[in-house]
């Protein structure tokens, strides 16, 4: 993959998260790694001077086996992947890390980088360092229909804001 400059992204936040969704990961090759699929977050900017820094918001549930790794580590990724991958990012959304390889049964490839792990067959990973983890907080929900919607069991999601600090394309 080839590095590029975050201001020579080009797609729909949107649609890349919500549609197309993405892996997120954590850990490396010296301390395991783990991964899950997942289709909330967001992209944009915040702190830092001159526009604020290009920052990755992604939301986990605490069930999750990826939080465990999310919250030992100070880096992770956002992969993203061609359309005929999305038969793997299904099983990897559905299947935990708590009860085996799942990665090898997706038949994806891990690449390990510094201290992240993302996937060769990726066509855009982000890979960010965390800056905030903060819980979504019962109190904080300005429309209550949404915990009924989405929280009937009260397992709010883990919100972690990263900075990208790398953009990799495929070549
Ligand atoms: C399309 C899709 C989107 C998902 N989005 C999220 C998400 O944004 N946050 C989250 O906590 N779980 C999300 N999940 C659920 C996790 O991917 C799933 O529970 C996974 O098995 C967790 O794996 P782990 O236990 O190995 O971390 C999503 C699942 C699917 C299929």
């Amino acid at each position: 993959m080839k590095k590029i400059d975050v201001s020579q992204l080009q797609m729909n936040p949107m649609e890349l998260i919500a549609k197309e969704w993405m892996l997120l990961t954590a850990g490396c090759e010296e301390r395991g790694y783990n991964t899950m699929t997942a289709s909330w977050g967001h992209l944009g900017s915040l702190w830092g001077h001159g526009g604020g820094l290009p920052t990755a918001v992604a939301y986990v549930r605490p069930q999750r086996y990826t939080k465990a790794f999310m919250d030992r580590e100070e880096l992770y990724t956002l992969s993203f992947f061609p359309q005929e991958y999305k038969k793997a990012l299904g099983y990897l959304g559905s299947h935990s890390g708590w009860d085996g390889d799942k990665v090898a049964a997706a038949g994806l490839t891990p690449v390990f980088g510094e201290g992240y792990t993302y996937f060769a067959e990726a066509k855009l990973v982000l890979v960010c360092r965390k800056l905030y983890v903060a819980p979504l907080v019962e109190e904080g929900f300005v429309d209550k229909s949404i915990i009924d919607e989405c929280y009937p069991g009260k397992d709010f999601h883990d919100m972690y804001i990263g900075q990208i600090c790398e953009v990799l394309v495929k070549g």
